[in-house]
């Protein structure tokens, strides 16, 4: 935008460009924009103000429920972006590239997003370059599209457990009669399973849970028999597991691949009015069967693994360096000055509150929760972890927390 413009007409273009957020353009330099409308807006009375608050909100329960929008999702993003704070989504949720996701939302919602805004519980995965030239194995989400996002991020060779039923069907044999399902996606493995020659035998160095497992009799199946195996080769088994001299009795002491889960959540809030399963009620799956095949604790056995998400540290972390870049970004790389404070809104005390309230942020800003009750969390019900406020839904949330901001963005409604 050239040249200062009368104020007029800059009140004309700020209600056009308010107007125009229906018409999904893309999230404004807010430097340029809401600079000069607010100062429009504002010279009347106060000099402009950069909002040193910003929101991280949760999708499933918030936003969204499965693939229908929540009643105000629209208009409180809207009202965001026409105020210029900065918002990000955070979701444990996945399963497809964080572009295809973006758009996906953007048209449900209605509300321009980009990749610079949007979190899943898979994207840290991207910067795991220590794996990217190795054979890995990724689990979870639809047909082999957590495969393609995995390529996308730069791995190599990813196989998925259902390559490994196209081979070799009789490694879960209940799973036969979904080999038609299978075939359209599946690929031929880097290396077949072979028993008789374990150094000619499928190998996977790293084992990544990408989102919901839809097939957990073969997923269990697969992720035992590497956990079992030597150095990962399929069709072996460690002379170590069992082993009471050895730590953890002997099990995952043989090179096995490590294994990242990327989402915790026992359940989530999806089309269903009631809560779901999620990944971790996968994992919890897992657990419970490799305590029966090891002895579990009651042996000094547990499943060593790493998970991230909300609520883990690393996730929020890689989450808040996203939004003060994406916020930098927004006031076309000025100076904003210090993220005071962020708004984490969310439907699941677990992991959206939980982490909310436990993140402490290296660079001082501080974290206030904020807990819907359009998803997992109801009213009525006591959640395990308190957040700093608890409202009906995600406009409600935006009102209380700009008013505790002490922003005179103009609310209505
Ligand atoms: O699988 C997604 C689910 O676990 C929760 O997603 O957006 O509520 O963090 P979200
Ligand atoms: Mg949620």
């Amino acid at each position: 935008m050239s040249g200062p413009k009368p104020i007029a007409s800059l009140l004309r273009l700020a209600i056009g460009r308010k107007q125009l957020s229906l018409s999904l353009r893309p999230p404004q330099r807010c430097s340029s924009i809401c600079h000069s409308s607010r100062r429009a807006l504002q010279t009347l009375s106060t000099s402009p103000r950069v909002p040193d608050f910003a929101f991280a909100f949760d999708i499933d329960g918030v936003l969204v429920r499965s693939s229908d929008p929540l009643p105000r999702a629209h208009k409180t993003l809207s009202y965001l972006q026409s105020q210029c704070i900065p918002f990000i989504l955070l979701t444990n949720g996945g399963g497809k590239h964080e572009s295809e996701r973006v758009e996906e939302l953007s048209n449900k919602l209605e509300v321009l997003l980009d990749t610079t805004m949007f979190v899943q519980s898979h994207t840290p995965f991207a910067d795991m370059d220590e794996y990217k030239e190795k054979t890995v194995l990724v689990m979870g989400g639809d047909q082999d599209n957590c495969r393609r996002v995995a390529e996308k991020y730069g791995f190599q060779t990813v196989v998925t457990p259902g390559d490994i039923l196209t081979a070799h069907p009789e490694i879960w044999p209940f799973s036969s009669q979904f080999l038609p399902v299978y075939a359209p996606f599946s690929r031929p493995l880097p290396q077949s399973i072979n028993p008789t020659d374990p150094a000619q035998s499928l190998r996977i160095d790293a084992v990544f849970v990408y989102n919901d497992p839809r097939d957990w009799g073969l997923d269990i199946t697969i992720l035992k028999d590497l956990l079992l195996s030597r150095a990962g080769i399929f069709g072996t088994l460690s002379p170590k597991n069992n082993d009471p001299k050895l730590p953890n009795h002997g099990y995952q002491q043989d090179g096995q691949p490590p294994v990242f889960f990327s989402n915790p959540d026992l359940v989530w809030a999806a089309k269903y009015h009631l809560p779901r399963l999620g990944q971790g009620g996968f994992r919890e799956a897992f657990e419970g069967v490799w305590a029966a095949l090891t002895g579990g604790s009651r042996a000094g056995v547990e499943f060593q693994k790493t998970v991230i998400g909300k609520p883990f540290r690393q996730t929020y972390e890689f989450a808040e360096k996203r939004l003060v870049a994406h916020r930098k970004d927004l006031f076309g790389g000025q100076d904003a000055g210090a993220l005071r404070k962020v708004y984490m809104v969310g439907d699941n005390p677990e992991s959206d509150i939980r982490g909310g309230n436990s993140y402490e942020s290296p660079l001082g800003t501080d974290w206030a929760s904020i807990l819907v009750r359009t998803g997992v969390h109801v009213e009525g019900q006591t959640p395990a972890w308190k957040p700093n406020k608890e409202v009906g839904d995600v406009w409600d949330a935006v009102k209380w927390a700009v008013e505790d901001s002490k922003w005179d963005g103009g609310l209505k409604g």
